[in-house]
Formats: structure tokens, sequence, C-alpha cells
């Protein structure tokens, strides 16, 4: 299965994203997280900086709503450039809602499940998803631990026979990948362990090749 490194733009210097983004060319995807302040405790970015920077930026976006109502501001983030569009199954929104939507603006749809969420709520969708993302932390801040505990998840949809993406979110580093990529796991979210290394383009590519290697 083709292995893919998302870095996390979270981790980045939002004072100078252009160039941070020029450090991550190499990568598969750009992992954009939104907060909204309520879903989950901080606030980040929104559609429009997500336009912006897609304007000089080439490698297709996952954008990671942690947001209340991701069936409201689907479309902004659709029009903003995202290709991939993440929701919670948690959220306030209407799941097979919220998937329609997204289907319907031509964008690859996502589910996420936060760590304590059964990885059967995504299960009836399964068929219209592009990438269910598993959280390897509780969402809401860069830097924190990767729990091993969550991969059961992963082996489960691999299981049932879901061949679409799976993501891990969360603690991702040259070690932990390794674990994710033996559980079943394709997409893998970095923000610190490649915003807060000394070279993001080789990390990425350390990254990549633990991962195909595990
Ligand atoms: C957490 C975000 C993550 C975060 C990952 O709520 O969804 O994407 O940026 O950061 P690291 O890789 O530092 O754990
Ligand atoms: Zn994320």
């Amino acid at each position: 299965m083709d292995m893919k490194i998302s870095p996390s733009i979270l981790a980045s210097d939002y004072a100078n994203l252009e160039s941070e983004l020029k450090k991550i060319e190499s990568s598969d995807l750009i992992h954009v997280d939104v907060m909204d302040g309520h879903f989950v405790p901080n606030i980040s970015i929104g559609a429009p900086v997500v336009a912006a920077i897609k304007k000089v930026c080439g490698v297709p976006f996952d954008v990671h709503l942690m947001i209340s109502n991701p069936l409201k501001y689907a479309e902004d983030f659709a029009k903003a450039g995202a290709d991939i569009i993440c929701f919670h199954v948690e959220s306030e929104s209407n799941t097979r809602e919220t998937v329609d939507k997204i289907l319907s603006l031509g964008k690859k749809a996502a589910i996420a499940v936060k760590p304590g969420t059964p990885v059967e709520e995504v299960i009836p969708y399964l068929d219209d998803l592009a990438m269910v993302l598993i959280m390897t932390v509780e969402p809401g801040f860069g830097g924190q631990s990767f729990m091993e505990g969550v991969m059961p998840k992963i082996e489960k949809l691999r299981e049932l026979g879901y061949k679409g993406d799976i993501e891990v979110d969360g603690g991702v580093n040259p070690e932990t990948i390794k674990i994710a990529a033996r559980a079943g796991a394709n997409v893998f979210v970095a923000g610190s362990a490649v915003f807060k290394s000394e070279s993001p383009k080789e990390t990425i590519s350390v990254l990549r090749s633990n991962a195909e290697n595990a």
C-alpha cells in the first residue's frame, strides 16, 4: 500500500507559512488542523488562511476539521481549496448529510474518530470514504504522546476489508510510525516531528522509509 506523509502545519511558524510550506514540498499531503474553540479547546485557523496558502502550495490539502458544525462549513473549506475534508463523527452535524455534502462539493470525504470512540461508528459510511482518521491523541493540541492502545481500531478496519486510506494523527515520529504502519495505517500526520526537526525534508523521507519498511 502507498505510504503517505502528511505534515501538520499546526507545528509550523504561522508568521512564515509560505516558507514553511516550501520545507515540506516533498510530502504527499499537507495536514491543516482547523479548530473552533468549541469542539476542542483551541482556536487555530479558518478557511481564509487555507485559501491563502493554497495559492502558494501545490501539494494536496488534507483538512482536519475539529469543529462542532462541519456540515455548515464544508463548503467554505471546499472553496478554499481543501482536497480531502475530514470531520469528526463526534461532531454535532449529521454524519450521513455531512459525507454527502462533501461528496457533492466534489471533494474526498474522511471521518475522524477520537481515541475513546469505537471504530464501529464509521462502518456504515466506509463505501463513501476516501479515508478514515484514527486519532492517536485527544484532538486539540500538538506535541502529545502517541496512544498505541488505539491500534486495534486500525486492525479492525483492515479485517473488515476496508481498502481506503487509514490515517493516524498525533504523536507520530520515526519510531511510532512503525507501530501504526504494522497495524495497517498508511497515511501519517506528523507535526512536531517534522517541524521541530533540523531538516523537515530529511525527516519526511525517514518517516516514509520507516513506514514502508515496518
Ligand atoms: C491534534 C492535531 C494534530 C497535531 C499533531 O489535535 O489534529 O494534527 O497537529 O501534532 P503532533 O504531530 O505534534 O502530535
Ligand atoms: Zn490533525
